[in-house]
């Protein structure tokens, strides 16, 4: 496996630049706020006549206590019966999702993100998945694949069993980083014990897959205190692992401004972890799915990209291509068909809106062919690191080097630095470009301008 990824410091120090993380094609910040709802309409009835499945996101926004770090869209607040009215909104906003579905269209894929999910007591999480299952069509027998994100402090084997029983299979946990001093310094303390005992409980709960995030770059953290880290997680064996990378952005993040720059690793250091991280999940048995992901080769999503079938998504990477996703909740992206639409990421607006009988859609967009074109190229490439050019001309109609004639000569560069090879038939990204994926889909990207880089994280 290890022949898959190649570390090569020059190259990466060379093209390392702010740039998307293409979890959709165009990107949110093309999203527009002047984006008629009409199309998000049209697009759910083209889906209902299609009958084509579904994944249904949930934001929960809530949060007892605020990880200095965060960059997620959440509201801090220890007063739990926040959540009862928020959860009315949500039935609401379910009741007119679903009147613009299908009631066969099946539910193949479901999220619960935060936030934390888990700040819902046990009744509320009931009535959540109970009125869902009322509106959509939910499969049963674990032929979904349903999912929640835990933070292990706010959950325990009860909870999990509850969990279990509502119909998921499927837990994502946030560790970020074992190490005491590195916990304290982003106010996320959080017991070895407590990470294992929810992840004994999954196991024993015959869940389906167990998913792991850490966070490397953050303060105090150093190559050695982080590969204990690593070997820890080795030990526990996810079936999944998210390393991401963390980007201090307090101007953006106000949570940020509470860490000191200071204490953060260097460059090098930060480089360091990277490189000795992926060095040691690779020979533990673990597969590079690619920006941020590794999975056991078993698992999943190892397996669609295999098969050339994985697909990349708000959530990251998914094995369910063809299903529509409809986000429900504060700041949720939805993508139906063609259309993108997200939702108000203020709660009082997002909450008046839906008690209004409104969706709460804040912006979005319609596709036009030619983001469509350069989305089916993008997710090629960074789900499956190669791009045949045949199945892209037959199905949209285009000569690819006469359309892509410009991307094509920016990525020579990039072919002789050894990072693709490419012929008339097909782009490959060699094993060491494939750290470098994002700047490879940044060619294709017709919005890529310099002012609208310096937002996106750099690309390592
Ligand atoms: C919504 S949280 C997961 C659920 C739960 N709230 C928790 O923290 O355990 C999603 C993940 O985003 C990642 N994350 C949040 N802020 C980040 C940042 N600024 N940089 C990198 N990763 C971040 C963390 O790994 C976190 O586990
Ligand atoms: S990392 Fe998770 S628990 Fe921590 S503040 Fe963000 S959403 Fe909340």
């Amino acid at each position: 496996m290890a022949t898959e990824l190649i570390w090569d410091l020059e190259l990466i120090k060379r093209y390392d630049q702010t740039g998307p993380r293409y979890t959709s094609y165009p990107t949110a910040l093309q999203f527009a706020d002047n984006f008629g709802v009409d199309a998000y309409h049209a697009a759910a009835a083209d889906s209902a006549t299609a009958r084509r499945p579904l994944s249904l996101y949930f934001h929960i926004p809530f949060c007892a206590r605020v990880c200095y770090y965060c960059g997620c869209n959440k509201v801090v607040t220890k007063r739990r019966e926040h959540a009862e009215p928020y959860l009315q909104s949500l039935f609401h906003e379910i009741e007119m999702q679903s009147a613009l579905m299908g009631h066969d269209q099946a539910v193949e894929q479901l999220h619960w993100g935060g936030g934390t999910p888990t700040f819902l007591n046990p009744t509320q999480m009931q009535a959540l998945m109970d009125k869902t299952a009322k509106h959509f069509n939910l499969v049963s027998g674990d032929f979904g694949d349903y999912s929640i994100e835990i933070d292990p402090r706010e959950a325990d084997w009860s909870t999990i069993g509850h969990l279990r029983s509502l119909g998921f299979n499927r837990i994502s946990i946030g560790v970020q980083d074992f190490n005491p001093t590195v916990q304290q310094a982003v106010n996320r303390v959080q017991s070895e014990e407590e990470t294992r005992d929810v992840i004994d409980a999954a196991r024993a709960l015959t869940f389906k897959s167990i998913n792991i995030d850490l966070i490397y770059g953050l303060p105090f953290q150093s190559c050695a205190s982080f590969m204990e880290t690593v070997d820890k997680v080795i030990e526990i064996r996810p079936d999944r692992l998210s390393v991401f990378n963390y980007a201090h952005m307090p101007d953006r993040f106000m949570p940020q401004r509470r860490i000191n720059s200071e204490d953060l690793p260097s460059p090098q250091e930060k480089l360091a972890i990277l490189e000795n991280t992926i060095t040691r999940l690779l020979d533990a048995g673990y597969v590079y799915i690619g920006m941020d992901h590794f999975a056991l080769p078993d698992d999943n999503l190892a397996l669609a990209q295999e098969k050339g079938s994985l697909h990349r998504n708000f959530q990251g990477y998914t094995t369910h291509s063809q299903c529509d996703l409809i986000g429900m909740g504060v700041s949720s992206i939805s993508r139906v068909g063609n259309v993108y639409a997200q939702n108000h990421a203020n709660m009082e607006e997002y909450t008046s809106r839906i008690n209004n009988g409104k969706l709460a859609i804040r912006r979005g967009l319609l596709m036009n062919e030619d983001d469509r074109i350069r989305s089916a190229v993008i997710n090629q490439l960074i789900c499956h690191f190669r791009l045949d050019t045949k199945p892209i001309e037959e199905k949209f109609g285009i000569r690819f080097h006469d359309y892509f004639a410009d991307a094509i000569n920016k990525l020579s560069t990039m072919a002789t630095d050894g990072l693709i090879r490419m012929d008339k038939q097909s782009i490959v990204v060699e094993p060491r470009g494939r750290l470098l994926i994002r700047n490879i889909c940044m060619q294709f990207d017709t919005y890529q301008q310099v002012a609208e880089v310096q937002r996106f994280s750099r690309v390592i």
